[in-house]
C-alpha cells in the first residue's frame, strides 16, 4: 500500500523521518509518496499551500501522513491545515488521550489513568472562515453548524465508541446559549443515540465540560463537540497527559484520512534535533491501525511504551534530572526496542485485517440534505445596519419604511434590545439590528422583503440581512436577549 507523505515545516521534517526511520525499522509494509506542501509551497506563489501534483497524489492515494504545516501571516491565505481538512471533507477529528507511564502528570503521580477519545467536528463552525467587517468597529463571523455535517461526525463518534465498548460518550456543546447552532448538533446527537442503545449517552455544556475533565477526568470515555469546541477541548486533554508532545490526531473522512499531530511548527526549537516525536508517532501508529496493520501498530507502541517507560525522554518532559536524547537518539532507542514489551498496558499484537479504506473517485461533489420537511414561511426579516444614532431614533426613522406589510418588532445592538424597551446602561456600537416582522403573522416573499431593503437604504447603509423564517409555526431565529 502507498501512501502520502508531507514532511510539514519547522520541526516537521525532524519528527517525520524519525518516525518513518522507526516504520523502516519495523519493517512496515508502506510505501511513501512525498509531496509538496506547506509555507515554502505557499512562498512559492502556490495559494493553498500544495501543488497541483500535491493534490493529486493524496486524492489517488487517499491517505496522507502529515508533519506540521506553517500558515504565513497577513498574507490573506487560509491556513493549509484547514483547507486540507475542508477540501476532503475530513469530518471527523479523532483525538485520543492516554496515560503513558514515564510520561508524569499530576494525574499519573495521583494513579488516576486517562484514557480519552476526542471527536471534533472538522469541517464547519466558525472554521468556515466566513468574516466580514460589518463597520470599522463590528466584525461579524459565521458559524455554520449544519444537520448532515453533525450527523456525519456523531454518527462516526458512536461507531468508534461501539467498537471501542466505550464506557460512556458525551456530547459537549453550548446549547443553553446557542439555541439553535449548538442545539442543533445536540439533537443530532440523541438522535443518533436512539440508534445504540447499548451505549451511555449523556450531555454536558462545555465551562462545566472543561472543570469536570480537570476534576474528574477518568469519568469520560468518548467525548464528540463541535469545531471550536473540539479544538479547545483537546488541548485541555492534551495537558492532563503531559503536553502537546504526546496528542495525536486522526482527519478521519469517507475517502480520504489525514493523520497528523495535534502540534504546530515548533519554530522556537526548529532545527535544533530536540523535538518530541512522539504525537507524530502515535498518529502513524493509529494510521497503520486504520489501514489494518494492526500487529505493526503494536509492535511499534509497545516499543514506544518501553521507552518511556525506561525514562527515556526528549527536552520538552520527563525527570529534569535524567540529561534529554535529542530527536534522532529517542528514534534510536525506540528502534532499538522493537519486539519489546512495556510492563503496563502493552498492547495486543492483534493479527492485521484487510483494509477498511475505500478511496472512491467521486465524479462530482456529493449533496448533502437532510429528508426534513416543514410548511415553510417568511414571517419578517432582520436588517442590520450602520448607524451612530440612538435607539428611539433609528425606530422612527424605520418605521416610515415599515410600510403595510410590515411592523417593527424590535431594535437589538449586539444581540441586545435597546428598543422599544431596554436600558441606558447597555453599552452601543455603530450597528443595529432592526427587527421587522410582517402584520398579523402573513406570509410575506423575497420581493417584499427586497422593496424594504431597498426603502430601508435611503435613510441607512445596511451591513446585511437574514430572513425571518417559521417551519411549521416553529420560529427558525433566535430572540434578542430582553426581547
Ligand atoms: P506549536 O504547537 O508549534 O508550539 C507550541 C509550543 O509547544 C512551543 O513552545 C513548541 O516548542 C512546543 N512544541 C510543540 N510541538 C512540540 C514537540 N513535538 N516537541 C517539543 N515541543 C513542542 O504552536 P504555535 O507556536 O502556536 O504554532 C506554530 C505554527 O504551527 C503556526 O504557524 C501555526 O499555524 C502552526 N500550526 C500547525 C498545526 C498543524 O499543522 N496541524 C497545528 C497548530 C499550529
Amino acid at each position: 500500500m502507498k501512501i502520502a507523505v508531507a514532511k510539514g515545516d519547522g520541526i516537521g521534517p525532524e519528527i517525520m523521518n524519525a518516525v518513518i526511520r522507526v516504520f523502516n525499522a519495523a519493517e512496515v509494509p508502506l510505501e511513501y509518496e512525498y509531496v509538496d506542501m506547506g509555507k515554502w509551497v505557499f512562498d512559492k506563489g502556490f495559494n493553498n499551500g500544495m501543488t497541483d501534483a500535491a493534490k493529486q497524489t493524496i486524492e489517488e492515494l487517499g491517505i496522507l501522513f502529515k508533519g506540521p504545516m506553517e500558515t504565513p501571516k497577513g498574507k490573506g491565505v487560509k491556513s493549509i491545515n484547514v483547507t486540507a481538512r475542508k477540501t476532503w471533507n475530513t469530518y471527523a477529528n479523532k483525538r485520543v488521550f492516554q496515560t503513558l507511564h514515564g510520561v508524569d502528570t499530576v494525574f499519573s503521580k495521583a494513579g488516576i489513568p486517562i484514557d480519552i477519545t476526542i471527536v471534533r467536528e472538522n469541517i464547519e463552525d466558525t472554521y468556515g472562515g466566513i468574516e466580514h467587517m460589518l463597520t470599522h468597529d463590528v466584525a461579524l463571523s459565521r458559524r455554520f453548524i449544519t444537520r448532515p455535517g453533525s450527523m456525519q461526525v456523531i454518527r462516526y463518534a458512536f461507531e468508534m465508541a461501539k467498537q471501542k465498548n466505550a464506557r460512556r460518550i458525551t456530547c459537549g456543546h453550548k446549547a443553553n446559549i446557542m439555541k439553535l447552532t449548538d442545539g442543533l448538533f445536540l439533537e443530532c446527537f440523541y438522535e443518533v443515540a436512539k440508534e445504540y442503545p447499548e451505549l451511555k449517552a449523556d450531555d454536558v455544556i462545555v465551562d462545566d465540560l472543561c472543570m469536570k475533565l480537570v476534576v474528574q477526568p477518568n469519568n469520560f470515555d468518548v467525548v464528540v463537540l463541535t469545531n471550536l469546541q473540539g479544538d479547545i477541548v483537546s488541548d485541555l486533554c492534551a495537558g492532563l497527559v503531559g503536553g502537546l508532545g504526546f496528542a495525536p490526531s486522526a482527519n478521519i473522512g469517507d475517502h480520504i484520512c489525514i493523520f497528523e499531530a495535534v502540534h504546530g511548527t515548533a519554530p522556537d526549537i526548529a532545527g535544533k534535533n530536540i523535538a518530541n516525536p512522539t504525537a507524530l508517532l502515535l498518529s502513524g501508529i493509529a494510521m497503520l491501525r486504520h489501514v489494518g496493520l494492526l500487529e505493526k501498530a503494536a509492535h511499534i507502541e509497545n516499543a514506544l511504551l518501553y521507552t518511556l517507560e525506561q525514562g527515556v525522554h526528549t527536552g520538552d518532559f520527563g525527570d529534569k534530572s535524567v540529561p534529554p536524547a535529542n530527536t534522532t537518539a529517542f528514534a534510536d532507542t525506540i528502534i532499538a526496542n522493537i519486539g519489546k514489551k512495556p510492563q503496563l498496558n502493552a498492547k495486543p499484537e492483534l493479527a492485521d485485517v484487510a483494509s477498511t479504506c475505500t478511496v472512491l473517485h467521486p465524479d462530482k461533489n456529493t449533496m448533502l440534505e437532510s429528508k426534513e420537511t416543514s410548511q415553510e414561511k417568511i414571517v419578517g426579516v432582520d436588517l442590520f445596519i450602520e448607524s451612530s444614532e440612538l435607539p428611539e431614533v433609528i425606530a422612527k426613522k424605520s418605521q416610515r419604511h415599515a410600510g403595510v406589510k410590515f411592523k417593527i418588532v424590535n431594535v437589538s445592538n449586539r444581540g441586545t434590545q435597546v428598543w422599544p424597551t431596554g436600558s441606558v446602561f447597555t453599552d452601543l456600537v455603530n450597528q443595529y439590528n432592526v427587527r421587522f416582522e410582517s402584520i398579523d403573522g402573513h406570509s410575506l416573499n423575497q420581493q417584499d422583503v427586497i422593496g424594504l431593503y431597498v426603502s430601508m437604504s435611503g435613510d441607512f447603509k445596511i451591513c446585511s440581512l437574514e430572513l425571518l423564517n417559521e417551519w411549521d409555526g416553529k420560529k427558525a431565529y433566535s430572540l434578542a436577549q430582553g426581547q
